[in-house]
């Protein structure tokens, strides 16, 4: 030895996951996908399609099948480096069903119960209620806490997922000692909730059934512009952002997220021009904003091979740290392990 200390340090871990039930929008692109592409470079990061969520709304098995490819392609076309970062699939790694299961005996049924996703998509979903819709936040902190992950990019909608699965690694770790790094959220400035284009004060959704009310990552240029154009404003005539103003401020919110500008840059680039005008650079600056991520899916799409290959990359090395976390839980609750 020369007496050289090799100082290794430890990057910190990001964790987000997108479920595929339909093709990502706008919305999840500058909510979180955007975010996720800044962080790769710095971060220890793992990304994924969350196919276990999916199925707590019911799915032709053709339709999943097609939608699981889709999205792994989509993630591969962001960006992010699949050799430096892990790109998973979350039904490939069994230990999130395993912590999952493990975490529900954790969490109060009160504390599922509150969780406004859950009373929304009761709603929505009337006729399956059922028990995975309800304790789908614990399986979304078996993604984050299996990987020990310190921060965790979202839009603001997941914020009080994140809390809960802040709160079952704390109660865990005081009961079994230090079990999980405990997440932190990563919510954006810009673009943290798009909302929809045709009635502003609902999230941009991409289980919407108007598709006019979102821009799905996917349309064409013409389809953008053509969305955009027919979003919802006001009569008013200037653009300007107030609470008063819900689809002029998410077209704003957009601009903004797209090109980096302040909301008072955009006041005045937009001062004495119509919302034609002001529709038509915000269309424009969203169609440049995903025009490379477009060309490199379209690339993507038709390498199958490329595309389950990655797929068995990402979902071996994840598992590997998966089962790292999973055996210490489990043996730290009591279970018996024969090895
Ligand atoms: P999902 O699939 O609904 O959305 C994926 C990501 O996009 C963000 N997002 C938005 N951001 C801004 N404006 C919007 N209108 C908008 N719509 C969606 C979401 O906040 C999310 O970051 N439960 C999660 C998936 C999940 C997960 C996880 C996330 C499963 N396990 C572990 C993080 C960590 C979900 O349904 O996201």
């Amino acid at each position: 030895m020369d007496g050289n200390i090799q100082v290794t340090e430890k990057k910190q871990v990001v964790l987000s996951l997108v479920q595929p039930t339909g093709t990502p929008t706008l919305g999840n692109y500058l909510g979180a996908f955007k975010n996720w592409a800044k962080m790769a470079e710095d971060y220890d990061c793992l990304f994924g399609a969350a196919d276990l969520h999916s199925i707590t709304v019911r799915t032709e098995p053709k339709v999943l099948k097609s939608r699981i490819i889709e999205i792994y392609a989509i993630l591969l076309s962001l960006g992010l480096n699949p050799e430096k970062n892990i790109i998973f699939v979350q039904s490939q790694v069994p230990q999130h069903s395993q912590l999952g299961w493990i975490l529900n005996c954790y969490t109060q049924f009160g504390e599922a119960a509150r969780m406004t996703q859950f009373k929304d998509k009761s709603k929505k979903y009337a006729e399956n209620v059922n028990v995975g819709l309800f304790s789908y936040p614990t399986l979304m902190a078996a993604d984050i806490l299996l990987y020990q992950a310190d921060f965790v990019p979202v839009g603001e909608d997941q914020k009080q997922h994140l809390e809960l699965a802040r709160d079952i690694a704390t109660r865990m770790n005081n009961l079994y000692g230090n079990l999980f790094t405990v997440p932190a959220p990563f919510i954006g400035k810009a673009g943290a909730k798009v909302m929809s284009l045709q009635e502003p004060t609902k999230k941009m959704s991409k289980t919407d059934p108007n598709t006019k009310s979102f821009i799905s990552m996917l349309d064409t240029p013409d389809v953008i512009l053509k969305k955009i154009k027919s979003a919802v404003t006001d009569s008013e005539g200037k653009v300007y952002y107030s609470e008063e103003k819900p689809g002029i401020s998410n077209l704003m919110s957009i601009y903004s997220a797209c090109t980096g500008l302040s909301y008072e840059e955009i006041e005045k680039e937009f001062d004495g021009k119509g919302y034609g005008d002001f529709k038509a650079a915000v269309a424009e600056a969203v169609i440049e904003e995903l025009r490379p991520f477009r060309a490199e899916f379209d690339r993507i799409i038709n390498d199958k091979a490329y595309i389950l290959s990655s797929m068995e990359k990402g979902a071996e090395r994840a598992e590997k740290r998966a089962r790292r976390t999973l055996d210490k839980v489990m043996k730290k609750i009591g279970f018996v392990s024969y090895r």
